[in-house]
Order: structure tokens, then C-alpha cells, then sequence
């Protein structure tokens, strides 16, 4: 029998990761010889911790809250898109170096390709809510894919205006908006999406006026919980229509998956009930 593939998630707490569920599940659904643990790692133990998974021959790790930063420190090597976003969520280790990438803008694209097979970022306009960790991945995402302009706004203007300087796009296709101007800009959105916490399950809600949104604008968010959230469903009555958001969950741990068991594994409605749960 093949040797066994260890592999796991390490953030600090970790008991709430959903990753082992999905690529378990994947695991078993291939028939593959291989482990997903969940290992709690604390923010200064994280160079200890990293060094057992390699000593102890862990084909690789996801990383979670609140290493995404930090692990980029002690990586080897980090790919280009994880160095624009600024955080490595995925790490492959190679003959014990550490290789950092992040996933979760391919888990955005192909969560919004899964609805909308055809939807082209090419030349439109995304209006994006928040500044956060997973915007950075999202707007480096969209900017990929040859986004014709990104209109960012956040409650914390000062905040979504270095995410634009960081992606180096200011004054060209990005501009920043005062969060109160978030009803008014909707007029030229091909794209709607909410990346804040806000609609989640014990969060504020988003309060916000849908009236100026075009009907062909798509509307994301990545809130999960719930699964249909205010947002989306304000949307889907005006004749929008609408990705939730747990989608990019899933989709983001596909090439983490590819990278240590090489095979490109398939989100299932099966996987999609199981992490619902
Ligand atoms: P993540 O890394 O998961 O994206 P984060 O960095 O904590 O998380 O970002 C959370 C996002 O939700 C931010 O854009 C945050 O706005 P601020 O930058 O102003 O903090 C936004 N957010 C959270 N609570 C909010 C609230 N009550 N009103 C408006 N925005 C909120």
C-alpha cells in the first residue's frame, strides 16, 4: 500500500475549521491513503508547530486565523498571486522547504463560474464591500481576470484605500467610496459583492438600498451563515441573480487538495449538505 499523505489545517482556535470535513470527505469519495487533522497551533508556537509537520513528513498544511500573515515569514517560497494579496492560506512542503499560496481567489472565480458558467469579468464594473483579508484575495482575483473597474468602499475608508494602493491600481480601475455612498454607486455594478461580516449569523446586518442596482448585476456574498442571507435575498426578489457564499469555501480547498494528492478534486451536492450541516 502507498505510504500515507498527512495533511491538516493549523490556525488558532481550529475546533470551528470546516477544511476537515472537505477534504476527509474527498478522501474517502477518491478511496486515497491519506489524513486531514484540525491542529490548533498558538500564535507564538507557530515556528515549533510548522516544524513538527515537517519533521514528522505532512505533505503540506492550510492555514487559518491568524497565521495567514505571519506564516509567510517562514516560508520558502511564496507564489506571486499570495505575495500581491499579502497571505498565504495553503502551504506544500518540499523536501522539507515550505512552498506558501492562497486559494481563495480561485475559490471566489470558480464559486461565481458554478452559478454562472459564463459570466466574464472582463471590462465590468465590481462594486466590493469591505477591506478585510478576504477582500485582498477577491479584488486580486477580479483584477486577474481583467476587471474593468472596482469600486471599493468600507467603513473604514483608510483601510480600503491601502488594499488599492497595495494592488497598486489606484487612479487607474480601482476607486475608493465613503461607505455611506454604497446605496449611490450601485448604478454601474455588473458585480455586487459583500465581503464583510456583516448579515453573518450574530453580526450586524448590511443595510443597504438595492433600488439603483442594474437587474443584470450578479450579487455574492461570501457570509455563509446564513446561507441565505438578507443581502441575497433582497437581490433574488428584484430579479437578480445571486451566489451565496459557501461555495468559495469550498472551492478554495480544491488546489490545496491538488497540490498534496494530485488530483483535482469536484465539489458535489453531496460536499455541499455535509458542510452545511
Ligand atoms: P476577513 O479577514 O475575514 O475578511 P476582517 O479583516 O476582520 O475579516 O474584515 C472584516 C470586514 O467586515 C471589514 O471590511 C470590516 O470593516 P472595517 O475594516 O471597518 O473593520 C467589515 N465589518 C465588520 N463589522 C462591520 C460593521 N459593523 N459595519 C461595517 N463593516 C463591518
Amino acid at each position: 500500500m502507498s505510504k500515507q499523505i498527512k495533511c491538516g489545517v493549523i490556525g488558532h482556535p481550529i475546533t470551528h475549521s470546516k477544511s476537515p470535513l472537505i477534504h476527509n470527505y474527498w478522501i474517502n469519495t477518491y478511496g486515497l491513503n491519506g489524513i486531514y487533522e484540525a491542529i490548533d497551533v498558538a500564535p507564538e508556537n507557530l515556528e515549533t508547530g510548522v516544524k513538527r509537520l515537517i519533521d514528522e513528513g505532512y505533505k503540506g498544511f492550510n492555514v487559518t486565523v491568524p497565521h495567514k500573515e505571519t506564516i509567510m515569514a517562514l516560508c520558502d517560497k511564496i507564489d506571486h498571486n499570495a505575495q500581491n494579496i499579502g497571505a498565504v492560506n495553503t502551504v506544500v512542503i518540499e523536501n522539507g522547504r515550505l512552498r506558501g499560496m492562497n486559494t481563495d481567489g480561485y475559490g471566489f472565480l470558480h464559486n461565481i463560474w458554478d452559478t454562472d458558467p459564463n459570466f466574464d469579468f472582463e471590462d465590468k464594473c465590481a462594486v466590493v464591500l469591505g477591506a478585510g483579508g478576504a477582500t485582498r484575495a477577491i479584488v486580486s482575483a477580479l483584477i486577474g481576470e481583467r476587471i474593468g473597474k472596482i469600486i471599493l468602499l468600507n467603513r473604514t475608508r483608510e483601510r480600503a484605500e491601502n488594499l488599492a494602493e497595495d494592488m497598486g491600481k489606484v487612479g487607474n480601475f480601482i476607486t475608493v467610496e465613503d461607505w455611506k455612498n454604497r446605496h449611490a454607486v450601485l448604478t454601474t455594478a455588473d458585480l455586487l459583492v459583500n465581503t464583510t461580516a456583516l448579515g453573518m449569523q450574530g453580526q450586524p446586518v448590511l443595510e443597504i438600498d438595492l433600488g439603483k442596482l442594474p437587474v443584470h448585476a450578479l450579487v455574492n456574498d461570501i457570509v455563509y451563515a446564513p446561507l441565505d442571507t438578507d443581502l441575497l435575498k433582497a437581490a433574488r426578489v428584484r430579479g437578480n441573480k445571486t451566489v451565496t457564499g459557501i461555495g468559495m469555501l469550498l472551492h478554495q480547498a480544491r488546489p490545496a487538495f491538488k497540490e498534496w494528492f494530485g488530483l483535482l478534486p469536484g465539489v458535489t451536492d453531496e460536499l455541499n449538505e455535509l458542510v452545511l450541516k
